[in-house]
């Protein structure tokens, strides 16, 4: 039997906010789309991701080492519906033999699906066109408006929809493309409702608590908790210092600032990710920056100590850990970096892979006192704070 899941990771999480789409934001330093893919992976013969290929290539990459169940991802549309149908057409264009019959889909934002769940909504699909799992309303249901409950609304028969739904794939191609052929056709937030508006019955199987779709920020809370075993704090600090030199752009936390002199040193000789940095490595207890990247070996000259963080922040994810915070000093009489700091942290924390309110980036003098008062280099100094298992 041909199982094809799509996994949604097209939307841009406007309730979620930050930079990152929410379906890649880190979860116990891995991918929110990550923890869904693996769990789908085993359920299906071909997984279909739809959205940006850059970010679920570098979210997917090794997921499948054999290469046969994961395709190549296909940009998705301006809405759910659009990016479902752009997965379903990929999977129309195959070749007949590997059409699949039934298809999952399932939004990439839901991290802990269950192979439970999955069972059962494959199950379903033995005996009708499609299945939903559902969870019950536990609550009582208002109606507002302007901040007043005008109204209570009955809980008989409500439940609330989940994904994966799952589907007869030819039934579901067609009732994709006849919503989009119409000029009225409905516009949908999930799948079964195309069946129900052509009057399918669609099965409604028992879905998960668990199985949330990370929405507002508050959801990753609640999903790290449910991951278990509570992460530790450990923190870590970081100094450097290298000499100013004639002849050499200054690089300062990834960001060149213009300035007469440039600091010297065997790699670009940023000396703010240097400090950082040191301060992973130190929270980690897996040395310095000296021991990843011995100034020894020649390919680290004049290298862009961009991919010196990118290291540290792997090693972070590789423990299994999240980067809290983190904080620099750059202490030094000139150039001025306030006028730089922000696009230091934007720079950190793109790097990273973390929001901006996380990293913070400060400078400070010495009252033109020592070396650093005297212009014959620039200091900095870090502290990163990570949480770990
Ligand atoms: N999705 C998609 N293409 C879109 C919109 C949504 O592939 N144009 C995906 C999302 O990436 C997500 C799933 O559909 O995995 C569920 O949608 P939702 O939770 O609404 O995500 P967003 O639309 O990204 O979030 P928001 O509505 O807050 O903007
Ligand atoms: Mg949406």
């Amino acid at each position: 039997m041909r199982i094809a899941a799509l996994l949604l990771a097209a939307g841009t999480g406007r309730r979620y906010g930050g930079a990152t789409p929410k379906q890649f934001v880190a979860l116990r330093g891995r991918a929110v789309i990550r923890h869904a893919a693996e769990a789908l992976l085993p359920h299906v013969t071909l997984l279909q991701p739809v959205g940006d290929a850059a970010l679920l290539d570098a979210a997917l990459h090794d997921l499948d080492p054999g290469g046969t169940i994961l395709h190549r991802p296909v940009p998705g549309g301006a809405t759910r519906q659009h990016s479902v149908r752009a997965g379903l057409e990929a999977l129309d264009a195959l070749p007949p033999g590997q059409r699949p019959e039934f298809v999952l889909v399932h939004d990439g934002a839901r991290p802990f699906v269950t192979p439970d769940l999955v069972r059962r909504v494959l199950a379903a699909l033995d005996r009708h066109d499609g299945a939903v799992p559902c969870v019950p309303v536990a609550d009582t249901l208002k109606r507002g408006r302007n901040g007043v409950i005008i109204d209570t609304v009955s809980r008989d028969n409500l439940v609330r929809a989940q994904t994966p739904q799952g589907f007869r794939f030819a039934l579901l191609r067609d009732l994709h493309r006849a919503a989009a052929a119409a000029a009225d056709g409905p516009a949908v937030t999930d799948d079964a409702s195309l069946l129900e508006h052509a009057g399918h019955a669609v099965a409604l199987v028992p879905g998960s608590e668990d199985n949330i779709k990370l929405t507002v920020e508050e959801d990753l809370v609640r999903l790290d908790r449910l991951i278990g075993p509570a992460l530790l704090p450990r923190t870590g600090i970081g100094f450097d210092v290298h000499v100013l030199a004639p002849d050499r752009p200054l690089i300062l936390c990834g960001i060149t600032v213009p300035h007469p002199l440039g600091l010297a040193g065997h790699s670009d000789a940023d000396v703010g990710i240097h400090a950082l940095c040191d301060a992973i490595y130190g929270a980690l207890a897996e040395g310095d920056i000296g021991r990843h990247f011995p100034p020894s070996e020649n390919t680290w000259k004049d290298a862009d100590s961009a991919r010196f963080l990118a290291h540290a922040a792997g090693r972070i994810a590789a423990r299994g850990g999240v980067l809290v915070n983190a904080d620099v000093t750059l202490i030094c009489e000139q150039p001025k970096i306030g006028p730089h700091a922000l696009a230091m942290r934007e720079r950190l924390a793109a790097l990273l892979g973390v929001k901006l309110d996380q990293i913070s980036v400060k400078a400070t003098t010495t009252e033109r006192l020592g070396f650093t008062g005297r212009g014959e280099g620039i200091a900095a100094q870090a502290s990163a704070t990570i949480l770990v298992p």
